[in-house]
């Protein structure tokens, strides 16, 4: 009866991480990564230079207006997020330049392609999607 209990065990297991699967998983970013302040000042040339970076690196997936609609976003697996909304604009700074340096499954990981600087001055340029 032992292996019965195992089975159950088991098959009830499955399901749970079946409907863990299918919610949008949280992203866990580390504490020092939050509360980082952006050292780039905004700015009309801070917003520029983020533009010309975000056009050439993240619009394909993220969409010119970054509302998760770029030319290659429906072959995507994982929607990239609507950069519009309040959900994403409340996130601090260091939380979006965490995600964009660090990635995640379909998000590439920036850290090594981007400087750190140019980095925060795509997070600058992301604010500008704000409703
Ligand atoms: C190949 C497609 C692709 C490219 C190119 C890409 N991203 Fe993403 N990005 C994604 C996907 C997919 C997600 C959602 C990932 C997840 O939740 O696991 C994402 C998530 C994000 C998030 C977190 C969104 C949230 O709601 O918290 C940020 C920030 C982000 N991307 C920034 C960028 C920046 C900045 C660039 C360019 C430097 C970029 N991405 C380029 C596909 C892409």
């Amino acid at each position: 009866m032992k292996s019965r209990k195992l089975i159950l065990a088991g098959s009830a297991a499955m399901l749970m991480s079946l409907t863990l699967l299918a919610q949008p998983k949280p992203w866990v970013v580390p504490d020092s990564f939050k509360t980082m302040k952006n050292p780039v000042a905004v700015s009309d040339a801070s917003k520029k230079a983020g533009q010309t970076l975000y056009t050439k690196n993240c619009a394909s997936c993220h969409g010119k207006a970054g509302l998760g609609d770029g030319v290659k976003a429906r072959s995507l697996k994982d929607f990239p997020g609507d950069f519009s909304k309040t959900e994403f604009q409340t996130q601090s700074d260091g939380e979006l330049f965490y995600k964009t340096k660090s990635g995640r499954a379909e998000m590439p990981k920036y850290d090594g392609k981007l400087t750190d600087e140019d980095i925060w001055n795509t997070v600058v340029y992301m604010r500008t999607f704000k409703k």
